[in-house]
């Protein structure tokens, strides 16, 4: 009855976080980690040294631009090139540089969930490159995916950057690259980064920083719940702890309870119970090889027709076809 009730009144947040803290063991997802604080966290871990993911993928795109271009432009068509989940372009505007320096007949449509990002984006855009036609489009990029089709006659290149595609298990993955392969025609390409598995001490370097960047991050979903659904959490009786098996290529983000610890939840009329060291998992990483991306690919429906790789191989774009 309770459930009954909840899953009518509350938000899907609300409705998770129900969920995932009276499982056993308890978890909570990593989507959930991104209000203004997580955002300015995650801009923070990308601009970190050990967070190499960013880096790797600005050098791919800057060593190989031109030949990215040119896929993009293919047959000369005119194009709409969208971004799942765009944030500050940073990268995106290399490739844009370049189209334009390229003249091609395209226009760029960020996807975001944040309107203040994609407000900022299209100014900063509009500054730097005036010759970019932006047409932005708030939503999540599940709830748009679909809307893409009937978005555009034109033909589609999708972005898909940062090994976001890493935050969903396979299965997930999966149900989102066959979703994507019904928003598209054959004429059409994805973009897609993959981050790749590499010496296991990298990984663990970059998901568990000196300074406490990505303990601040991954913390921050437990100051949401205690902010937006009136939770008593005590940030501080927590740990980081990160994961990575080299044989899976999954890296893993928990919180450990130090100590035994009961927690209220005003707004869901839930109380819990931590023992000590008991773990709150809230994210997967997922690292990747040929093997895994072409099996995804397979089980999408999708081909990929080339990729791209940084100098020490540390990550990978892939472009992915019906
Ligand atoms: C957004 N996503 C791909 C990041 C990642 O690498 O999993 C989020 C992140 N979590 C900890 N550090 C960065």
């Amino acid at each position: 009855m309770q459930n009954e009730s909840l899953t009518e009144t509350q938000s899907a947040f609300g409705r998770e976080v129900y969920e995932g803290l009276s499982a056993f063991p308890k978890y909570l997802s990593s989507k959930y980690f991104y209000d203004a604080t997580g955002d300015k966290l995650f801009q923070d871990i990308m601009a970190m040294p050990e967070y190499y993911l960013t880096d790797a993928e600005f050098a791919i795109f800057t060593e190989h631009k031109s030949h990215i271009a040119e896929l993009f432009i293919a047959d000369e068509s005119p194009f709409s090139l969208f971004e799942l989940g765009a944030g500050d372009g940073k990268k995106t505007k290399i490739l844009l540089n370049e189209l334009v320096k390229k003249k091609a007949a395209f226009d760029y449509r960020p996807i975001d969930i944040s309107q203040n990002a994609l407000d900022s984006l299209s100014d900063s855009i509009q500054k730097e490159i005036p010759d970019v036609e932006v047409n932005p489009i708030q939503g999540t990029y599940f709830d748009t995916l679909k809307d893409i089709n009937a978005a555009t006659e034109k033909r589609k290149v999708i972005l898909f950057l940062g090994s976001n595609i890493g935050n969903l298990l396979h299965p997930q993955a999966i149900d989102f690259l066959k979703n994507l392969r019904d928003s598209i025609h054959p004429e059409d390409s994805i973009f897609m980064g993959f981050d790749q598995k590499k010496n296991p001490q990298t990984i663990l370097d970059a998901y568990n920083d000196a300074k406490g960047i990505t303990a601040a991050f991954n913390k921050n979903i437990l100051h949401r719940i205690n902010k937006e659904l009136g939770g008593n959490f005590d940030v501080d009786q927590f740990l980081h702890w990160e994961v990575y098996d080299p044989e899976s290529g999954t890296a893993k983000s928990y919180l450990v309870s130090k100590s035994a610890q009961e927690v209220r939840i005003e707004s869901l009329d839930l109380e819990i119970r931590l023992r000590p060291w008991e773990t709150i998992h809230t994210e997967i990483s997922q690292k990747y090889d040929d093997e895994v991306v072409n099996w995804l690919a397979e089980q999408a429906d999708l081909k990929i027709s080339t990729s791209f790789t940084d100098k020490d191989a540390l990550y990978k774009n892939y472009v992915l076809k019906k």
